[in-house]
């Protein structure tokens, strides 16, 4: 097991995370210390909810009574304002004070909506992460971005909104399903373009055991990307500049998202926007061509190569663009790379030159 600290200037908090796996009598004895007396509520999706139930109990139930463990649908539908509602009608009937706990069981979708839960509830309840899946663990569950959907799209409704602790038990990652432990390797492999040419070296050399979710060189990798993305948002918590190098592929991935209707997974746009990125890297700033194709190279080892580009046009791509909350003056900016591990921010990109990047596959 690791502990580590995300320490926050502005607002002087200290926030623990602990990697490790069966991290059950930690958290007991972290709520033991903390919240001993209080009110908690635990709150999941189905899917985890009705696979965990027990073990939560188990662990648990000195701390909360049975009805206080609350389950919402499975799924990206549920980060709407209905659910959010409904969590909150719940909870306020339970007569949930102001000296209330959420503690947030599950993946992105869990951690987003009862983190937002947890900010607008007596405006703002104590709040701890439980992450589950690979994508939570190494990245949504970090750094305090909470909210839910808007039928005009997605996170739109939202809080910087940090949790006490992260509980981060790579047990839970045994119980994920193919596609969404692939869909979180597609911002492990994030980080290790933008941030670390060691961990890129493991993703290389390790890809059998990692494929089969060896729990040692998970704990590493887990570990890793937490140790990133903490130095990360301790520089830059509200994403004033440098918290945009974490949107390296992100661009063109959010508009294959939407224009998907999300079927596309987030991970899987992501590595889709990432190839994108580095072709207009290798175009723009040099980025050398052996290493776009290495890239290339690692997506497919992992199997992140699922969307076909042509599927959308450069017209599509360019208007989703434009929507873009980053996008300024009608040039979409990209996070791109210099080099290796070397990124450079907001760099604004022209029609023709997505078109190039496009063509060159
Ligand atoms: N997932 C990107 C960020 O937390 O800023």
């Amino acid at each position: 097991m690791q502990k580590f600290e995300l320490n926050l200037k502005e607002t002087r908090h200290t926030i623990p995370l602990w990697v490790g796996t069966d991290l059950w009598p930690t958290l007991r004895q972290y709520l033991g210390a903390h919240y001993q007396g209080r009110t908690l509520f635990l709150i999941s999706d189905s899917r985890v909810g009705s696979l965990y139930r027990r073990t939560v109990l188990e662990n648990l139930s000195e701390f909360f009574p049975e009805e206080h463990f609350i389950l919402f649908p499975e799924g990206e539908a549920s980060k709407s304002r209905e659910q959010l509602a409904r969590l909150q009608d719940m909870l306020l009937e339970h007569k949930a004070g102001r000296d209330t706990l959420l503690l947030a069981l599950g993946g992105g979708v869990s951690g987003d909506l009862v983190g937002f839960l947890a900010a607008t509830l007596h405006r703002g309840v104590d709040l701890i992460h439980l992450p589950t899946s690979l994508l939570a663990q190494v990245d949504s569950s970090i750094g305090g971005k909470v909210g839910i959907n808007h039928p005009v799209g997605k996170n739109l409704i939202g809080a910087f909104y940090q949790p006490r602790a992260i509980f981060t038990d790579i047990r839970f990652l045994d119980t994920l399903a193919e596609e969404e432990y692939l869909n979180g390797l597609g911002e492990v492999i994030k980080y290790a373009a933008i941030l670390d040419g060691e961990l890129w070296t493991w993703l290389e050399k390790e890809r059998e055991k990692i494929l089969q979710r060896d729990s040692a060189i998970l704990e590493k990798i887990v570990a890793r990307c937490v140790e990133l993305k903490i130095a990360v948002v301790e520089k830059d918590e509200k994403e004033s500049r440098y918290r945009s190098i974490l949107n390296f592929g992100h661009t063109v991935g959010h508009a294959i998202e939407k224009l998907s209707h999300y079927e596309v997974k987030h991970g899987f746009a992501v590595a889709a926007g990432m190839k994108i990125a580095a072709r207009l890297s290798n175009q723009l700033l040099g980025l050398p061509r052996s290493w776009v194709n290495r890239l290339d190279q690692l997506l497919e080892a992992y199997r992140l190569n699922r969307t076909n580009l042509a599927d959308f046009s450069l017209d599509q791509l360019w208007n989703v663009l434009l929507t873009d909350k980053k996008s300024r003056r009608q040039h979409p900016h990209f996070t791109l790379l210099k080099a290796p591990q070397q990124a450079e921010l907001f760099y604004p990109v022209q029609k023709e030159e997505l078109e190039r990047a496009l063509s060159a596959f």
